[in-house]
């Protein structure tokens, strides 16, 4: 079989919302962003999340990460239910169990490449030697080896994202999110860090969930999820 024509056999369920709301106070009203969000994503899959502005598809990712808490519903991911978890367990699930990449990438200005990959790692109290050999092989997976020294302000905006990515990946997270990761980008440098995104879904097996506005790069996953008024309205 040729390589363009690999299939990841889509696994167990990876992340699963049941009737998720997420409603803001802004003085005496309620503004509701989310509705009644069900979504079952399987392991192996790569999702894209598209809608207006303001739709709440940012919303929506945060909650899946456990980045923010909903109003009401619940969020699993590998069968965890995120909202029992103390503070402390879930930021070690966000740690370990998912991968972020953010549209502006996130990386710190003074640490370099090899340094703001391994945060992660550092964050988690391990041992950054036991990590050599895995840092090696995500730097050229992410085509970065020759930049390993260089800090981010030396770097193109596909160069600090494929940094960020390989941030993502370090700690072998089952699931990564992205909000339009390529938002940023020149439509080419953009397309290179898709290519790299789906040979990660493909090759590692991934979950991927990216938010994006680009339909091209909403095609590279293999299901659309749209979002309107904080609902989903259409597969
Ligand atoms: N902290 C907050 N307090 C009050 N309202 C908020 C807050 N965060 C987001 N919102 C509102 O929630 C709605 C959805 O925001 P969200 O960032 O999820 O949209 P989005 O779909 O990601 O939009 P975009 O495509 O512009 O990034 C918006 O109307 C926004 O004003
Ligand atoms: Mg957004």
């Amino acid at each position: 079989m040729e390589a363009t024509q690999q299939q990841v056999s889509l696994g167990e369920t990876i992340i699963l919302t049941e009737n998720l709301n997420k409603t803001y106070k802004l003085g005496t009203e309620n503004v509701e962003v989310l509705k009644n969000i069900n979504l079952t994503i399987k392991q192996g899959e790569f999702v894209s999340i598209m809608g207006p502005s303001g739709s709440g598809k940012s919303t929506l990712l945060y909650l899946l990460g456990g980045l923010d808490n909903p109003t009401s519903g619940s969020v699993k991911i590998a069968g965890k239910e995120l909202s029992v978890m103390k503070d402390k367990e879930k930021s070690i699930m966000r740690r370990r169990d998912v991968g972020f990449v953010f549209q502006f990438y996130n990386l710190i200005p003074n640490l370099d490449v090899e340094d703001n990959i391994m945060l992660p790692i550092l964050l988690d109290g391990k041992k950054i030697k036991d990590y050599r050999k895995k840092l090696d092989d995500i730097l050229d997976v992410v085509g970065l080896t020759d930049r390993r020294k260089y800090t981010p302000r030396e770097l193109s905006g596909g160069q600090q994202q494929r940094v960020a990515i390989a941030r993502a990946l370090i700690n072998e997270p089952e699931v990564i999110l992205a909000d339009e990761p390529i938002g940023n980008l020149d439509s080419k440098t953009g397309q290179e860090v898709m290519e790299l995104l789906k040979r990660i879904n493909l090759e590692n097996g991934k979950t991927i969930v990216q938010v994006t506005h680009s339909s091209d790069a909403a095609s590279y996953g293999q299901r659309i999820i749209y979002v309107k008024d904080g609902k989903v309205v259409e597969e």
